[in-house]
């Protein structure tokens, strides 16, 4: 049974390739690598030991898209990566980040109904609970986004409940990710990103390797144990994981469900700097720094209705997030480029 994978060359869509594979599932994947290289589906393809279908292809590209449901008449489901993804990015530059997430879902969606496929899971956000002051956050709770990036993944989430509302044959998903972490054990995939990292695990895995000279910790006076940023961070083969599960579900529902994906545990920046350090023997150096501007003391999940409705939690603990990720980094200091 295939699955289209938009964004598959992606961090987490690497390692979803690898799961649904493991699962018995053909993946398809659709990238432009805009933000990823063809390097990654090679090390996912040298793991897996099978070759993957890749067409190098903008989702917003409707005539692409609708040529490669044409070919792939067995495509059951989608798994929508596809999207850009950095905060201050899309600050900066909201119409190319509207354009971009917006529309590739909206042409991804009309290429759905033409050729019957109606099911779909897409990638969300805790971002979507916007500036939400109580934990653990629960898929009911309201929400609302505060930039450019969350808002396109608020406005996307209602785009298809309004699409289910409209056709209650569709199967819809809105997994809405922690922070993913971590790598594949073999050390060959992981994340990679651009420039100066603007999320933490990769701040602290650089600093590591020698390419950063110390982290900045972005405020130690928020009302949490040790006054620094509390995060569910979650590993990313088990986030890789629970898109196996919502397809599973997918194939066997109809509605339309956000579910939280995290491990519901929350952990410090200054913790996760620590366990790093153990889990790479590497001194991390730091300073305190003022709060980053929108930042919230304390986000993590109620993890308990992916649980609950499929059969999902999460496995690896934040010992094992960062031995992956020194891995990854250690073994990759410059990322894919070689
Ligand atoms: P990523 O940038 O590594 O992967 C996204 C992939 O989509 C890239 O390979 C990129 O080239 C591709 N892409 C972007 N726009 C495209 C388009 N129009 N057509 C074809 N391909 C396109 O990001 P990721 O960390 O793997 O995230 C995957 C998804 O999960 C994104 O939608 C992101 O917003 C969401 N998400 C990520 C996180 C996180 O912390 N990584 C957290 C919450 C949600
Ligand atoms: C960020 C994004 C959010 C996205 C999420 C998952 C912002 C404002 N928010 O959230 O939209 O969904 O990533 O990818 O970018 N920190 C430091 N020093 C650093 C980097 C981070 O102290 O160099 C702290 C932060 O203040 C925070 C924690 O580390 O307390 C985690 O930060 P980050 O990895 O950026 O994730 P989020 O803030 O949860």
């Amino acid at each position: 049974m295939s699955v289209l994978v938009t964004g598959g060359a992606g961090f987490i869509g690497s390692h979803t390739l690898i799961s649904l594979i493991n699962a018995g599932y053909e993946p398809i994947v659709v990238d432009n690598l805009c933000n990823s290289k063809k390097t990654s589906l090679q090390r996912v393809e040298a793991i897996v030991g099978k070759t993957i279908k890749f067409y190098e292809n903008d989702v917003c590209d409707a005539a692409a898209m609708d040529k490669i449901f044409e070919e792939n008449k067995d495509i059951d489901c989608v798994i929508h990566f596809a999207g850009l993804k950095a905060v201050g990015e899309s600050v900066a530059m909201p119409i190319e980040y509207y354009n971009n997430n917006i529309l590739s879902t909206l042409v991804l969606c009309n290429a759905m109904r033409k050729h019957n496929v109606k099911k779909i899971v897409f990638s969300s956000s805790a971002t979507v609970y916007g500036a939400a002051t109580e934990v653990p956050l629960t898929e009911d709770m309201p929400t609302g986004a505060t930039n450019p990036y969350g808002k396109t993944k608020l406005f996307i989430e209602h785009i298809l409940s309004d699409i289910f509302v409209s056709d209650n044959d569709w199967s819809i998903v809105l997994l809405r990710y922690f922070n993913p972490i971590g790598a594949h054990e073999s050390g060959t995939i992981g994340e990679d990103p651009k420039g100066i990292p603007n999320n933490l695990m990769p701040y602290i895995a650089q600093v590591a390797v020698g390419k950063l000279e110390k982290l900045h910790v972005f405020g130690d006076d928020y009302d949490t144990p040790d006054g620094t940023g509390v995060r569910d961070y979650i590993h990313v083969v088990d986030l890789a994981e629970g898109h196996v599960k919502a397809i599973d579900w997918a194939l066997k529902n109809k509605g339309c469900e956000a579910i939280n994906l995290g491990t519901g545990n929350g952990v410090s920046v200054l913790e996760l700097k620590n366990a790093f350090e153990a889990a790479s023997g590497v001194t991390v150096p730091f300073v305190i720094d003022p709060r980053r501007p929108g930042d919230l003391g304390e986000v993590y999940a109620d993890a308990s209705k992916a649980k609950n409705m499929l059969g999902w939690e999460a496995k690896f603990d934040v010992k094992r997030m960062c031995e992956d990720s020194w891995r990854w980094q250690k073994n990759n200091p410059n990322g894919y480029d070689e």
